[in-house]
């Protein structure tokens, strides 16, 4: 059992395998936040301290007693307009216009099983693996009632967070802010690891010191964005990779979102994660209620790596569902970078025999096959198959890729509409603009209302009748910009931005539940919308429009933090590389896109021989791997922004199989040796070199003085060979030396198994 209350001291204890999260209901019948953190016994209130602090006021229950505060007193669901003049987590608009929510315990209900939010994204979990806590907070003025859930997923040290805010008032009020998790620390310094970026360059780590002041990150884009990622870490000042204590906020939400962290006058920390209040302004009349989005916490007395496969082990058993969540996914080749727009049905025929050929499982057309869509200036919302382009029917079109012997997969962009498209000129109000307003475009395009029930039924009837054309087993949902000119004819403006984002989950579950053995992978500009709530829908997720190897190492860096690798769209494409002009070789690019789905994204007409028999060779490889890359453990074994190798592993749950991987970042003249550190492995055990793979165009080994000793394949520089044996303990303390090469970005795979 992991929720527990006390009835005389009020006291409500959750516990999870290594972690207990604790609150009370005080005197006042406020609920105060005592602990969350590494296991513990016994009631942690002997924390609250009582102190008479200037201006930091007194509630009028408190009396004549001074040292009564809520500015100074820890809280599980603070409000604005109570005294506590820290950031709220809520903060309601009365109809008299105040804004004060003074909430108050009345009951609670413990039920076995996870809590669910109908109509959004969130952790399931069966009866045996979950509890749920409901807590009913009230204000007696407005009766405006709040329900803070918590479900405790004891054996994954999980604790989710949701809050439902009902109006039994007889007047409307205004939801103008609503976090659905806040913590607040009554002593501790921290960092905040957040995740920053833009298009093609998403999820930068940035680790900053939290002061006295506010740190916020959000978005406002209508997505959860490119820009900041809904994911944060809390993390004491000598935490590293392996040890030390941290905290994970990761909000299952696919909108505008907002994480603030402040340390308040007394050194107090408080974080929290939950709607973006900017664009918001939720209307409640009598009765309604809404529903803030779910967050889930996690904590690691071990580093970031532990707290990271917390996350990855919840997100890929209790987030990611359907046929596919636990498949190996099928390696595929996109059209994309292969021809843009430039295609008909031959060279997505081509394409499949190609693929065929070198062992790719799936072809995937991406965008250009509907419609007017010669470019990314017209046609988005004509979902009707330009068969006058592709020379056949759809239908015709499938049957000759699965004759080909693969799969075929169809790229859709539902929420979107080109202003140059028969859609817009029968349905211009179902574009989201303000009215007397010029919209603002971006890659040429607006935003369907999604908010509007129609409009997404007409786009769903139209993406069903071309799915029903013919056996297609993926759909690449993708969705290009960022929303602005937030208005609908339908609604109430300060509700359009989250009744978007509950469209958008909406079409998705249908499309889900009609088709259950379609593979839907989701995208926004790459990994514009990259978050656990679409994980939800799409178990894979496209993770940036930047396939440049080098630029991916960092990318699938900071990505690694929450999201599992079974998650992360990853494709090899052709070089020089078109982001980036960079070139970097196959066997690199191969390395890299192995810690994603993987894939291809070129023109194997354009390959060599050899390339095309190295990529046979790399798919033999990725299949042999795969399950233990997919479903076994990840550990990050150096930052790549801060060293000069990128290197991580995968170790197989029972430890008996481990894939290590390393790109060199850095070369120079008389290069020194970096030798890397393994981890996750039993350190009693031996394991033995089943395999590596090196460059087969590697570059020559620099021997002694700098000289070149001859050019050989694989990594074998005498230190690293198959066949050779190793204690588990020697690999992880001591490390192994790379090759060093003339070569730029040389990459290493090194398969172990215990012996
Ligand atoms: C986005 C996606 C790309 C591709 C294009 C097509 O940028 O991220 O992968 O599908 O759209 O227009």
């Amino acid at each position: 059992m992991g929720i527990f209350y006390q009835e005389k001291e009020r006291i409500f204890t959750l516990q999870t395998a290594h972690t207990t999260y604790q609150m009370k209901v005080d005197d006042f019948g406020f609920l105060l936040h005592l602990y969350y953190g590494k296991k513990v016994c016994g009631n942690m209130d002997y924390l609250l301290t009582y102190y008479d602090r200037g201006f930091s006021g007194n509630p009028a229950d408190a009396g004549s007693d001074r040292t009564y505060s809520l500015d100074a007193l820890p809280q599980e669901y603070p409000a604005m307009g109570t005294g506590d003049y820290r950031s709220s987590a809520i903060v309601i608009r009365n109809a008299d216009g105040s804004e004060c929510c003074d909430l108050r315990y009345v009951f609670h209900v413990i039920k076995k099983g996870k809590y669910e939010l109908k109509g959004f994204p969130a952790v399931f979990a069966d009866e045996e693996e979950a509890e749920t806590l409901e807590i009913f907070l009230e204000d007696k003025v407005s009766k405006v009632v709040v329900q803070l859930l918590y479900g405790v997923l004891e054996k994954e040290d999980i604790i989710t967070r949701s809050v439902k805010i009902y109006n039994h008032g007889t007047s409307e009020i205004i939801v103008e802010k609503a976090a659905s998790a806040c913590l607040d620390f009554v002593s501790g310094a921290y960092d905040l690891l957040s995740f920053y970026g833009r298009h093609a360059m998403e999820r930068n780590l940035r680790r900053v010191e939290i002061g006295h002041g506010s740190y916020v990150i959000g978005s406002r884009r209508g997505t959860s964005s490119h820009q900041y990622n809904p994911a944060v870490i809390l993390a004491e000042k000598n935490t590293t990779e392996d040890t030390g204590n941290c905290y994970g906020m990761v909000f299952v939400y696919s909108g505008n979102f907002l994480s603030e962290a402040e340390k308040d006058q007394y050194g107090q920390i408080r974080v929290m994660m939950g709607l973006q209040s900017d664009c918001f302004h939720y209307p409640l009349g009598k009765d309604e209620s809404l529903v803030v989005p779910e967050t889930i916490l996690s904590f690691s007395d071990k580093g970031f790596g532990d707290l990271s496969r917390k996350y990855h082990h919840c997100i890929r058993e209790h987030i990611c569902r359907g046929k596919y969540s636990r498949q190996i996914r099928p390696v595929l080749i996109n059209s994309w970078e292969a021809a843009y727009f430039d295609f008909n049905g031959e060279t997505i025929c081509k394409l499949a025999e190609e693929a065929a050929e070198l062992g790719i499982d799936m072809v995937v057309m991406d965008d250009g096959w509907f419609g007017k869509r010669d470019d990314d200036n017209s046609g988005l919302g004509d979902w009707q198959v330009n068969e006058k382009k592709l020379g056949c029917s759809l239908g015709e079109l499938i049957q000759r890729v699965n004759h080909a012997g693969v799969k075929f997969g169809i790229w859709i962009e539902p929420e979107m509409i080109s202003e140059d498209s028969e859609l817009y000129r029968e349905h211009p109000d179902w574009a989201m603009q303000i009215p007397g307003r010029a919209p603002n475009r971006s890659r040429n395009q607006l935003v369907l209302d999604f908010s509007r029930a129609e409009v997404r039924d007409y786009i769903f009837d139209r993406i069903c009748s071309v799915l029903d054309q013919g056996n297609i087993e993926y759909v690449k949902w993708d969705m290009n910009r960022s929303l602005a000119d937030i208005y609908s004819r339908e609604q109430c403006q300060g509700k359009v931005t989250y009744d978007y984002v509950l469209g958008v989950y909406d079409f998705l579950e249908k499309l889900m539940q009609k088709y259950p053995d379609i593979l839907i992978e989701g995208c926004s500009g790459g990994g514009g919308r990259f978050d656990a709530g679409m994980l939800y829908y799409t178990p894979q997720i496209w993770c940036s429009d930047n396939t440049d190897a080098i630029d991916r190492v960092q990318i699938q860096y900071g990505t690694s933090f929450f999201y599992p690798v079974s998650a992360v769209g990853a494709h090899v494409s052709a070089v020089p590389n078109h982001q980036t002009g960079r070139s970097v070789s196959l066997h690199t690019r191969g390395v890299v896109a192995m810690a994603g789905t993987f894939g291809y994204e070129l023109d194997p007409s354009k390959l060599s021989r050899e390339e095309k028999e190295e990529i046979r060779e790399q798919i033999r490889q990725y299949k042999q791997y795969a399950a233990l890359i997919q479903n076994g453990n990840y550990y990050r074994l150096s930052n790549p922004s801060e060293e000069s190798y990128a290197a991580w592993m995968f170790v197989s749950e029972d430890g008996e199989e481990a894939l290590l991987n390393v790109v060199m970042l850095k070369t120079h003249g008389n290069m020194t040796v970096d030798y890397v550190k393994l981890k996750g492995l039993m350190p009693d055990a031996v394991y033995e070199v089943t395999a590596e793979y090196g460059d087969s165009a590697c570059g020559k080994v620099i021997a002694e003085n700098g000289n070149a000793a001859g050019c050989e394949a694989g990594t074998d520089n005498g230190n690293i060979a198959a066949g050779r044996c190793y204690y588990g303990s020697a690999l992880m303390e001591a490390g192994l030396p790379m090759p060093v090469r003339m070569k730029e970005y040389p990459a290493y795979q090194i398969a172990f198994k215990k012996v």
